[in-house]
């Protein structure tokens, strides 16, 4: 080991000496890291380092080539760094403890060691009494403190990584707090004990410059102080009334929301869309919880960019919203390469006093901005701040406009939150520190890896328990979990002795009924023979319901086997399912939750205006989900599949080629066997459509809304059978586009068999809308 970092050394020097001569360039050579590798953000000057799991790149993960010389990231005096290495993750130590003893003693700490705390007598315990170095280099549990109960605050304790300054406890005494040497402070540097007996502020925290939180870290923290029902876990906490800022989204309340979005690093599309997507999912979030906040939205590189005010009275519609951040293009701002992030908050300080005029017009008086509307600024950034200034001075004139902290320490704390989203290893944690809001057991500042950490996140964020049971909702980024992407979709068995079984799919509209389709089924089957499989899971069935009017044989006395119309049934379940990110509702039509999908006011919105967005004129891109044969292992996938329901001028000859299939020889208008309940998809125009095949009958026909999925019809019936016994391979579509041009599907409309499913699902919680 000895020997080969000399020769690495030996190899270094000799690259100097050969490249001084070019000037300007930096020699790649000198850059090696070991055990490890790095790629280029920017050809030639900027890199980044990478090691294997469980090591970091030291002394810096960037590196910046300035003038000739390899330095850190935006390092003014462009000192020149030591060679770099790939380093084993580890934890700091206490670099003080009060009023007890902690062992083992040792400079750091290996991923998984346990440090344990004892108390002298006479003091008692708070926080963990054992703490693990994690993987990702912090400390799990609580920062552990002895104390005796002396003073009017409790003793604040010293967290890992940290010294205190200042160890009495008086009503208006403070601490102090800095960090060991290469740690970075997050929270508050100072605490005043106020008269509540509380600190202000929030807990500081010494960070590595390695050190990211988790997307699961991020889901909780952020949301608890999100919805402010988190409570301490710490049973001894004395928390008074008016320290648990319980409601800040009251419904009905008022609430601004500001997304503030730094678009100069996001180098290229795809990141930039990331981002995009991660805003999507937080005004998701914030919908699930019946308030209808308004939204500002400003992106910033060179200059800002105001997308979406809050001074626009759509700006409350978060569907609009969203459309409005979709137009949004990262070439809009790629030619900028500025981070001026003092620009893009002084956009939303201009909003505020908009605001304040447009109340003023309207004769409002005092003016619900600075007194009832509560602020929440999201500030998403993946590079420090270099240009426009120190941009903390603008978060003092926020908080001076809405009269924050003017009469005492805390006063109105509650009106304004800032958060920020640190992305990748450009961020300064110091720096956003400074902007991010600092409140008692809530974190506002979050150091993420990646934007896909990010998206994980939020994924997370819309999963809790209360939230699992909006329907259309899937995990998007597991791309290979077809389970979590496609949570309601469930097979169907009918096990008939002597006959085999049969199967169909369904799906799961409630924690008890499943929708499918009524032909699954014959006259003589009874629930005892059906098996519902969910996720992996099977599950017993107590009832199948047909439609009423759905009669297979009535043509038959014109010579018409087989008639689909009403082709659709229930499945009710033995027992509730447990809602999970494997098993969830979809959306069904004229409901509760699919006006909240639609992102529309509920509720105001009607059933019509439902079926206006979702079933307007046209060729309405539609999906459906078929099982296919991976390539290369010899296992079965399931994928959607893009159809387009004839809506238009092409629904005609859709329907015409119902006549083509060869049970239907005898019909002689097609309006016998294709009535007003049926949507038509397949065909070759306005483009080629995939076809459904035999298995995939009793299953959705489904609309994607803003990632929201909404269920419009139960796969029925095909003119032609394009799959056969084969199981078609995933990746490609090509044999599908051997069909026949008259391979036509015909799909139950939901919206024509509203009546019989909202008698049906009276009890299932749906809330039917008219
Ligand atoms: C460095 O990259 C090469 C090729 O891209 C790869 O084979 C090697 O495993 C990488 N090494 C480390 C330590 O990541
Ligand atoms: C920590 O890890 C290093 C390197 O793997 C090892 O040499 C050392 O013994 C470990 N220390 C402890 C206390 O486990
Ligand atoms: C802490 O660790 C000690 C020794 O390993 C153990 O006896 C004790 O139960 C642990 N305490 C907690 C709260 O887990
Ligand atoms: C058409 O009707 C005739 C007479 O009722 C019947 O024999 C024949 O089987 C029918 N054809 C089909 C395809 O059902």
């Amino acid at each position: 080991m000895q020997l080969r970092d000399q020769l690495v050394y030996i190899l270094l020097a000799l690259g100097a000496f050969f490249t001084g001569a070019t000037d300007g360039a930096c020699d790649p050579q000198k850059a090696v890291i070991l055990g490890g590798n790095y790629t280029w953000l920017e050809e030639g000057t900027i890199l980044k380092y990478e090691c294997p799991d469980g090591k970091y790149p030291h002394p810096t993960t960037i590196r910046m080539c300035y003038g000739s010389r390899w330095s850190r990231m935006r390092d003014a005096q462009q000192r020149p760094v030591g060679r770099a290495v790939c380093r084993d993750i580890r934890c700091t130590r206490p670099l003080e403890f009060e009023n007890g003893l902690y062992e083992p003693r040792q400079p750091y700490y290996n991923v998984s060691q346990e440090l344990r705390f004892e108390c002298y007598q006479g003091y008692m315990m708070r926080g963990s009494q054992n703490r693990t170095c994690l993987p990702h280099g912090k400390w799990s549990g609580k920062t552990t403190v002895c104390y005796d109960g002396a003073g009017h605050c409790r003793n604040p304790g010293v967290p890992i990584g940290a010294r205190k300054e200042g160890s009495r406890y008086r009503i208006e005494d403070r601490v102090r707090y800095h960090c060991d040497n290469g740690l970075s402070l997050v929270g508050s540097q100072y605490r005043v004990c106020q008269e509540s007996g509380a600190w202000t502020g929030s807990e500081p925290e010494c960070r590595s410059p390695f050190t990211y939180d988790t997307p699961e870290e991020v889901s909780s923290q952020f949301i608890s102080s999100l919805t402010e029902v988190a409570e301490s876990s710490d049973p001894n906490k004395v928390v008074s009334d008016t320290e648990q800022r319980r409601i800040r989204i009251t419904p009905g309340g008022s609430m601004n929301i500001y997304i503030v979005l730094d678009a100069s690093q996001s180098v290229g599309k795809k990141n930039f869309n990331e981002a995009k997507d991660v805003i999507n999912k937080l005004i998701e979030k914030v919908s699930s919880y019946d308030v209808t906040p308004k939204y500002g939205i400003i992106t910033f590189a060179t200059n800002p960019k105001v997308i979406v005010s809050t001074t626009d009275e759509r700006s409350s519609n978060a569907a609009w919203v969203i459309d409005e951040l979709e137009k949004l293009k990262h070439e809009d701002h790629s030619l900028q390469p500025g981070t001026n992030m003092k620009a893009g908050l002084t956009s939303v300080y201009e909003m505020m006093i908009n605001q304040q005029q447009d109340e003023e017009r309207q004769g409002l008086d005092p003016f619900p901005i600075i007194t009832t509307t509560r602020h929440v600024i999201i500030l998403l950034t993946d590079g420090n701040f270099n240009m426009g200034g120190e941009p903390a001075p603008v978060i003092g004139r926020i908080r001076e406009f809405l009269h924050i902290g003017r009469e005492r320490v805390g006063d109105r704390e509650d009106y304004l939150d800032v958060y920020v989203f640190g992305v990748g290893e450009m961020v300064n944690v110091e720096n956003v520190n400074e902007l991010a809001s600092h409140k008692s057991n809530e974190r506002h500042v979050f150091k993420l890896e990646g934007l896909e950490a990010m998206q994980k996140a939020f994924d997370e964020m819309i999963d809790e328990s209360e939230a699992l049971s909006m329907c259309g909702l899937a995990k998007e980024y597991q791309s290979a979990d077809y389970e979590k992407k496609n949570p309601w979709l469930v097979s169907i068995s009918i096990l008939r002795p002597g006959r085999g079984t049969e199967t169909c799919k369904g799906t799961l509209v409630s924690e008890k009924v499943i929708l499918t389709a009524a032909h699954c089924f014959t006259i003589d089957d009874v629930a005892d023979q059906i098996k519902v499989k969910i996720g992996q899971k099977n599950f017993p069935v107590a009832a199948l319901k047909s439609h009423p009017e759905y009669t297979v044989g009535k043509l038959r006395n014109l010579g018409i086997p087989e008639f689909y119309d009403y082709d659709v049934a229930l499945l009710t379940l033995k027992d509730k399912i447990t809602f999970s990110a494997e098993a969830r509702p979809i959306c069904l039509p004229c409901t509760a939750g699919t006006t909240r999908a639609l992102r529309r006011p509920h509720p105001q919105t009607t059933c019509r205006e439902h079926e206006q967005e979702l079933m307007s004129f046209g060729n309405i891109p539609a999906l459906f989900l078929t099982p296919c044969r991976e390539k290369h292992e010899n296992t079965v996938g399931l994928r959607r599949r893009t159809v387009r329901i004839k809506n238009s001028d092409k629904k005609q000859s859709c329907e015409a080629d119902a006549k083509k299939a060869k049970q239907y020889k005898n019909v002689t208008e097609v309006s016998q066997v294709v009535t007003e309940r049926f949507l038509c998809t397949g065909g070759i125009e306005p483009e080629v459509d995939p076809n459904t095949c035999k298995g995939d009958s009793g299953g959705p026909l489904i609309i994607a809304k803003r990632m929201r999925y909404i269920q419009v019809g139960v796969i029925s019936w095909g003119v032609v059978d394009v799959c056969g016994k084969n199981l078609r391979t995933c990746d490609s579509d090509n044999i599908l586009e051997r069909a026949p041009s008259h391979a036509r599907d015909f799909h139950i409309n939901l919206f024509k068999v509203l009546p019989w499913l909202r008698q049906e699902l009276r009890e299932e919680g749906l809330d039917f809308i008219n």
